[in-house]
């Protein structure tokens, strides 16, 4: 990698240089992209210009970086979640394909109700699930509380929210664990929660997320479950009479799920899968 770069020095050079040192070709543009501050077209518009001193610094520094492990979304600073770009960093779990999913089945609940609509987005992280269903709702009639225990989240999340327009005047932010965080007498027509849910001591987590992820965000005690007990308790308290719940879960812990939410009397109750067919989100409505 150049360090310095002379006259004739390019991006569409440097975007070359930078796939080879990583072999990944979509890494090393999107690192490109944002060291010269140009997204999309914009960057391929730039090819045969020259990057400054301080450019080509910022690229050495992420490509570092990079090579070191650190996550290529926490280099960058920024991921895109539904219609979002959201800036990210080691203070929040990055947000993943699989809770686009998520979103999505709460935005489905949550477009049914009308004519007006409170959702609540517990453990918000990022603000990745609660600030894309302020921004795909109504602007009118629409409440979304984001909730975390985490303040350094909560802080990414109010970052985020600045950037969402004019939807964030429909945002509410509130910190404390699960339901402590709300309002006693706040009455939800949607709860949607992507909780921690890795058994603690689990192997299957790749390297780089243990190791560069939070891990209050990812460990959900001896079977996954700690968590998602407590959500699926306190949320019939939370809901209005068939006001639906949303759960991220484990792959593995579908059936686990199902029962505990038959167990506190749920109704309508599925578990369906991520894009990539595995049992991913449990979903289920408060009885009337
Ligand atoms: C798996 S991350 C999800 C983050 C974000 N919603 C997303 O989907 O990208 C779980 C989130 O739950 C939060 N969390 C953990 N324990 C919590 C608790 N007791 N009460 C509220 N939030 C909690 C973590 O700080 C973290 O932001």
């Amino acid at each position: 990698m150049p360090h310095a770069p002379d006259d004739a020095t390019t991006w569409r050079g440097l975007w070359g240089e930078t796939a080879d040192v990583l072999d990944d070709r979509t890494a090393a543009r999107w690192l490109c992209e944002t060291a010269s501050a140009t997204f999309g077209d914009e960057f391929l518009s730039i090819l045969d210009d020259p990057p400054t001193v301080r450019m080509v610094r910022r690229l050495d520094e992420m490509v570092a970086r990079h090579r070191t492990g650190e996550p290529l979304q926490y280099v960058l600073g920024h991921w895109s979640f539904r219609r979002l770009d959201l800036a990210i960093d080691r203070r929040v779990l990055i947000p993943r394909p699989e809770t686009e999913v998520v979103a999505g089945a709460a935005l489905e609940f949550a477009a049914a109700v009308g004519p007006t609509r409170t959702v609540v987005d517990l453990g918000t992280g990022s603000g990745a699930i609660g600030l894309a269903l302020a921004d795909e709702l109504p602007i009118v009639g629409t409440t979304v509380w984001l909730t975390d225990a985490s303040a350094d989240a909560l802080d990414v999340a109010r970052a985020n929210l600045a950037g969402i327009g004019r939807c964030a005047q429909n945002v509410r932010i509130a910190a404390g664990s699960w339901f402590d965080a709300l309002p006693p007498d706040l009455r939800a027509d949607v709860i949607v929660s992507n909780p921690p849910y890795v058994a603690d001591g689990s192997t299957d987590l790749a390297a780089s997320v243990a190791e560069w992820e939070p891990a209050d965000a990812l460990l959900g005690g001896a079977d996954g479950l700690d968590d998602i007990r407590v959500i699926v308790a306190g949320a019939s308290d939370h809901l209005r009479p068939d006001g639906a719940l949303v759960i991220e879960i484990g792959a593995d812990q579908g059936a686990a799920v199902r029962r505990l939410l038959t167990d506190a009397d749920y109704g309508d109750i599925e578990i369906r899968p991520d894009l990539a067919g595995r049992d991913r989100i449990a979903v289920a409505r408060r009885p009337r």
